[in-house]
């Protein structure tokens, strides 16, 4: 048996994309490493720098259902200097923001006009398997796809990113994303804050050159995540937005490859949590920070009516216990300052949403172990062999199918950290999910984990429990750790819906 497994790591280790620079930079960093230092080498708090808020927020344009988007390399004016970066337009990162109403046919086409393959998974929309940009369906330099699916799922903030294995981190590292929104009638009759009300938030951590963002992470890095030094959102580092004193609406996405966010606010004020990934909660719930990992959405009320001309008010990632090296700083995300007094009369409703949770009891359980426990796969610190992230034991391989999963039924999938020591945010495409339990660590479901969701922090120590109803679309989707250097490194299997 280890044997098998050793000579599939070679075979990898020679025709990966970054596998020959990961082995030997593993080995090296290994060469000094004692079995107790499993932790140590994945743990190195990478701080964010402190930069003045200077620049003007960027808000992406907005498009409808109808459109094109060109992937690309370009350059734009980033952190003091022009770099190059990949944009799905010339001169910026990121792509417009996409706004349909429930019951649109979208038809997209994206061209591919880079130097290697991306396509497009639309995080969050149940949409058929020929469309979801599964890491086979890829669009070669050159090449154009046509993506065209019905949206007939509830209100919502999804996003858009490539989705090539090994390619996924680097290319939305570099500014390939863009958000997604999802109207409805129900969340139309509750007059939320709207137009220059309503604001999309794209939070990443980069780190830069002179002239472009890198993306090179060592070996320990694939293990820990790549964490950016400097934070940028919406494309602009050091991002300021002039406010009214109103309530604001703010949807974010965290689009960093492993960093994950305590969102609150600099003066420690209450704000509203009205929707998560799946959309509109059920009720309005009132806080003072919530964490948001790789992949996450949170949809936010920010009451800015109390602020007296002038103030000035940060969103911010608070410090956090997340078990491992991340949290261990606060640090300001994005400045609003209050340019203008005028009258609200806005006042936040209570009752959101009718969330139409299953009610039926779950047919099947499947355990997925994230631990990646080294001596759980007979591959103890000592023995110089890669430490790839698994599922079950298991990594990616395409021409794999993992689960096998009857169309209509409603199962129980756990993913299992118990033994683990790093944090693993899990995604399961083609479908939403409602958090059932927590067990170990936190011990329970956090705010933003009530209703649907499509990603869900397990910490180390941790086991949760989703609720999955399936629906009919029948084919080959991927489910994976969304800290996008797991994922890369192969933390990914494949369920096929039948
Ligand atoms: Cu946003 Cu397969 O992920
Ligand atoms: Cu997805
Ligand atoms: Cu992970």
């Amino acid at each position: 048996m280890q044997r098998r497994k050793f000579l599939k790591y070679s075979s990898l280790a020679g025709g990966g994309l970054f596998a020959n620079s990961f082995l030997a930079g593993w080995m090296l960093s290994n060469t000094s490493c004692k079995k107790d230092h499993h932790r140590g080498l994945m743990s190195k708090p990478v701080w964010i720098k402190e930069t003045d808020f200077g620049q003007a927020l960027q808000l992406p344009a907005e498009v409808g259902s109808q459109t094109s988007l060109t992937a690309q390399t370009t350059s734009m004016n980033l952190n003091q200097s022009t770099k190059e970066v990949l944009g799905y337009q010339a001169n910026q990162m990121l792509g417009p923001t996409i706004r349909v109403q429930k019951g649109d046919q979208v038809n997209i086409v994206v061209h591919n006009q880079l130097a290697e393959v991306t396509n497009i998974h639309w995080h969050g929309l149940k949409i058929p398997a020929e469309m979801d940009g599964h890491p086979v369906q890829l669009i070669q330099p050159k090449q154009q796809f046509n993506y065209r699916f019905n949206v007939q799922q509830r209100v919502g903030l999804c996003w858009y990113h490539p989705h090539p294995h090994h390619l996924t981190a680097k290319q939305i590292t570099k500014g390939l994303a863009g958000l997604f929104i999802v109207n409805d009638a129900e969340e139309s009759s509750l007059q939320l804050p709207a137009g220059k009300y309503e604001l999309p938030i794209v939070i990443q951590d980069k780190r830069f050159q002179a002239d472009s963002i890198s993306y090179n992470p060592s070996a320990s890095e694939m293990m820990s995540g790549f964490l950016g030094d400097t934070i940028c959102v919406n494309g602009v580092v050091g991002a300021t937005h002039s406010i009214d004193s109103k309530f604001y609406r703010l949807r974010i996405v965290n689009a960093s490859t492993a960093r994950i966010y305590n969102i609150a606010l600099s003066d420690g004020a209450q704000f509203y949590l009205i929707g998560n990934d799946g959309g509109l909660l059920q009720s309005t719930i009132s806080l003072k920070e919530i964490l948001l990992a790789p992949g996450e959405r949170i949809d936010l009320l920010i009451d800015f009516s109390k602020y007296a001309l002038n103030s000035e008010v940060f969103l911010v990632s608070n410090q956090f216990d997340g078990g491992d090296a991340q949290g261990k700083q606060a640090f300001k995300l994005l400045k609003f300052i209050v340019k203008n007094k005028v009258q609200e009369s806005f006042t936040v409703p209570t009752t959101l949403s009718n969330l139409m949770l299953p009610s039926a009891a779950s047919q099947k359980n499947r355990v997925f172990d994230i631990s990646n426990a080294m001596e759980h796969h007979g591959y103890p610190m000592n023995t110089g062999m890669p430490m790839k992230h698994r599922i079950n034991g298991k990594l990616f391989d395409l021409d794999r199918v993992d689960e096998v999963v009857n169309a209509n039924s409603l199962e129980t999938w756990v993913f299992d950290n118990s033994k683990g020591d790093e944090l693993h945010p899990m995604h399961i495409h083609g479908v939403f999910f409602v958090p059932l339990k927590r067990e170990g660590g936190r011990n329970k479901l956090i705010e933003s984990e009530k209703g649907w969701k499509d990603t869900i922090l397990v910490n180390p120590g941790e086991k949760v429990s989703v609720l999955v109803p399936f629906e009919n679309l029948k084919g080959k989707f991927v489910f994976h750790c969304h800290n996008l250097e797991h994922e890369d490194d192969g933390m990914m299997l494949q369920y096929q819906l039948i």
